[in-house]
């Protein structure tokens, strides 16, 4: 793995969501999208049968079970192929480079709770991140594969207080609420970046709960590099960014448990997990000590702090030794990755509104230029849960 930075899909608002009810994805595959996948699977790669023996052999597969298993060559080609596809990421120039790890044969909502921790270990690697994907059971014709409920696998909880307002992080109030219905003792006192557990159901059954142990999780203490008292405010976020509740479709075929993890932009942090109003809201916390002038929108205090607390960011990911990327230097990356597809012959549909990064917009290349429409239909890829 190079020293070079990448991301993985950076993805769309939405609640954090709670379980529901029956699986969605659980119907025999279809022939059509197999042969869709392979076709593009052996254009762009050379594989060691000839197409027409392995539509032979997917189609009688198909007939006899109402499912075919793919290769570990096909599986590995469909995860990276959905990561090239997936059109609100920035980090797309190294979809190649993802590592696959082939969990197939585990369902079992222990054992799925065991190997996304070490998932966790692996892609960590103190720091040094690697984009990986685990992948567990498919769905299969009556009988559905598991599921990983959390929208990542480490997330800070949001406490309800008895005053009507929230602890930690409210972005995921409605999923630890859930949690503690499902038997989850929150730690006494309730902190602001409590790890959620693992909640996790094999096919159609109760999800069941996982701790992630401490040691799974790497997280960085935030300080600022002019301000000591920025240290103070006790901030800190985690090292990898895991999706986990997105299901993985590839020629047909669905796995619903297949957590990936890219890196940080400084960002995604910076600039909305710390700050968005229904988060942690901490701009008025950083424009009060900075000693601004908060009398009126028209002094830009808040983008003055907001600057700030990217630059904390960036600083504290930088000497704790941990990967991060940084807007600038990811957005030139995406333009790099643009041409390279153009150059394959292929197109790279973008959503702009996402890749345009949520400070300094104009100041980044992307910004200036449009993308090809993203059709909600191209296969393989990451699907909302
Ligand atoms: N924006 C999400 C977060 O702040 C992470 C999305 C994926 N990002 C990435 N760099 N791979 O947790």
């Amino acid at each position: 793995m190079t020293s070079v930075v990448e991301s993985l899909p950076t993805l769309p608002e939405q609640r954090c969501p709670v379980p529901h009810g029956q699986p969605k994805h659980a119907k025999s595959s279809d022939i059509d999208a197999a042969e869709e996948f392979l076709e593009q699977f052996h254009s762009e790669t050379v594989p060691a049968e000839t197409l027409d023996r392995r539509l032979q052999q997917v189609r009688h597969e198909i007939d006899t079970t109402g499912t075919y298993t793919h290769t570990l060559e096909e599986l590995e080609f469909g995860a990276r192929i959905a990561w090239r596809n997936a059109a609100k990421c920035i980090g797309r120039l190294y979809w190649n480079s993802l590592r696959v790890r082939d969990f197939r044969h585990v369902s079992s909502p222990s054992a799925v709770a065991a190997q996304c921790v070490e998932h966790l270990r692996t892609a960590t690697r103190a720091g040094k991140i690697r984009s990986t994907i685990t992948i567990f059971a498919p769905d299969r014709p009556g009988r559905p594969g598991p599921r990983i409920h959390n929208e990542q696998l480490i997330r800070y909880a949001g406490h309800r207080t008895a005053g009507g307002e929230v602890r930690g992080d409210g972005r995921n109030a409605d999923f630890t609420d859930h949690a503690v219905e499902l038997g989850w003792q929150r730690p006494e006192p309730a902190g602001r970046f409590d790890v959620l557990p693992l909640m996790i159901s094999g096919g159609d059954q109760q999800p069941e709960l996982f701790d992630v142990p401490r040691d799974a999780v790497h997280e960085v203490p935030l300080v600022h590099p002019d301000y000591a008292w920025f240290a103070e405010l006790r901030l800190r976020w985690h090292a990898v960014p895991a999706i986990s509740n997105m299901p993985l479709e590839i020629g047909g075929v669905t796995y619903p448990a297949a957590p990936f993890n890219g890196w940080y932009m400084g960002t995604e942090i910076g600039a909305r997990n710390l700050v968005d109003a229904d988060r942690y809201n901490l701009l008025p916390v950083v424009g009060e000590r900075l000693g601004l002038d908060m009398s009126s929108e028209r002094t830009l205090w808040r983008d003055r702090a907001l600057v700030e607390m990217v630059r904390a960011v960036h600083h504290s990911f930088d000497i704790a030794g941990v990967t991060m990327a940084d807007h600038h230097s990811e957005s030139s990356r995406f333009l790099t990755h643009v041409a390279k597809e153009e150059r394959a012959g292929r197109r790279c549909p973008a959503d702009w509104s996402w890749i345009v990064p949520p400070v300094s917009g104009g100041l980044t290349p992307v910004y200036h230029r449009d993308f090809d429409e993203p059709d909600p239909e191209t296969r393989p890829a990451f699907l909302y849960p």
